[in-house]
């Protein structure tokens, strides 16, 4: 694994710095996130509004709330098959029946070279999906025929125009400006790739904004009257799909000739770039897969581990397990026809499923302990640590994090 020194993010914003200029003018952020999407409008009168209003608590929170069919988030994906593009869950379905014309996890690829860790991770993950260098550039695209290559680009402008449109629909106008929310890890061939794809997509691209930035505003706003003279600072710890960011962001009010305003500070940043929910969903697809294999090893005529439209049944159903496993300590995987008409069923627990990915837990605190290395702060001078993102819902996780305190 490798580690790059922490940023330190010197960055002092303003709670209020990313209000809209003039009134009835609307601009959304949007959080591209590998898995998910999400959305929140930022309007006039509250620094950053969210879009659908969901129940903040001290423990949980999410980064920005969001819209799409489940309300909250919508899933990062389209699917491109005959002449029609899709989006959301139903690209998602297209996606595990058709595995070839479904693109997702695409910010794992924006910017990347061939020969990059996220690349190759990305490979791993969708066998399926042919990449090849984009002649003439330093980044990936992906070899649909013999004549037809899509730039990762122009893939991501197509989620990001739908994006957009839902966001219009829900604000019931055009919108005019965007804030494109990125890791704070992204480079600036990351960047670049995000803000071509943007362009393509027909946004208005204002600034685009690291999570840890994103995160400390959104805590500060529902927050603003709690702060005063003295510093207080919280670690926010963002276990997500494919990465894991610790961030320690300081409030405070700060005297602005006559009125006082509450503002943040980014002073430390960690992160793994490729410690997330993914990996814990790709072990136990690997897990299924030879269960699948002892059952019926000796009848089956292929190889399910070939077989794409097999690996991406298998890698749903590890995905709805994992979840499973959050809540229960054990439960069955199952699913009707995974390969050659053969139904499969296996008992899993969340004892194995810990042991198989016993090797990720010791990344889990290496972020957290880069950013308050960086932030020069030690756990105890900390007033809070808030846990966001999908990840923290795996309860050995939790155990970690909490032990800190
Ligand atoms: C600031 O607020 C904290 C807790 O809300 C309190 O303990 C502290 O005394 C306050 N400091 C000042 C300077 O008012
Ligand atoms: C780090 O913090 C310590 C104690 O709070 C302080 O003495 C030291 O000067 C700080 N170092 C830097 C580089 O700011």
């Amino acid at each position: 694994m490798m580690w790059r020194a922490a940023m330190v993010a010197a960055m002092v914003l303003l709670l209020s710095a990313v209000q809209p200029a003039e009134a009835g003018i609307a601009t959304v952020a949007i959080d591209f996130g590998s898995e998910w999407i999400k959305m929140a409008l930022v309007k006039p009168g509250t620094p950053m509004d969210i879009v659908l209003n969901r129940p903040l608590s001290h423990d949980k929170l999410r980064v920005l709330t969001v819209r799409s069919e489940s309300k909250r988030k919508t899933a990062n994906v389209v699917a491109l098959r005959k002449g029609e593009r899709t989006f959301g869950n139903d690209a998602l379905n297209t996606a595990i029946k058709y595995p070839k014309t479904g693109f997702r996890y695409l910010s794992l690829l924006l910017g990347q070279r061939m020969d990059s860790p996220a690349v190759k991770e990305y490979q791993l993950m969708f066998p399926e999906h042919k990449l090849e260098a984009l002649p003439g550039h330093n980044t990936v695209a992906f070899r649909l025929d013999e004549d037809t290559l899509y730039p990762v680009e122009e893939l991501v402008a197509m989620i990001l125009e739908h994006a957009n449109e839902l966001a219009s629909e829900y604000a019931e106008q055009p919108i005019s400006s965007h804030i494109i929310i990125i890791p704070p890890f992204f480079s600036q061939a990351e960047r670049r790739a995000l803000l071509s794809a943007a362009e393509l997509a027909g946004l208005n691209v204002l600034r685009l904004m690291s999570s840890s930035v994103a995160t400390g505003l959104n805590y500060g706003v529902f927050r603003r009257k709690e702060f005063n003279a003295t510093e207080q600072h919280i670690l926010f710890y963002d276990i997500g799909s494919t990465n894991t960011i610790a961030s320690v962001g300081t409030f405070s009010q700060v005297k602005d000739k006559s009125s006082k305003v509450p503002q943040v500070q980014i002073k430390g940043v960690g992160y793994d770039r490729l410690l997330g929910g993914f990996q814990w969903d790709r072990l136990l697809q690997q897990h299924l897969l030879k269960a699948f294999r002892a059952q019926h090893g000796s009848k089956l005529k292929g190889d399910p581990g070939a077989n794409p439209r097999a690996l991406a049944k298998l890698l749903k159903e590890a995905q709805r397990v994992k979840t499973i496993l959050s809540a229960n300590t054990e439960t069955f995987a199952q699913i009707e026809g995974l390969f050659e008409e053969r139904d499969f069923k296996c008992k899993v627990t969340r004892d194995e499923l810990e042991a198989m990915a016993a090797h990720l837990y010791p990344r889990v605190l290496k972020p957290v302990e880069t950013a308050l290395a960086a932030a020069n702060l030690t756990l105890d001078q900390l007033t809070n640590l808030i846990i966001i993102g999908g990840g923290v819902r795996m309860p050995k996780i939790q155990d970690i994090l909490v032990a800190l305190r």
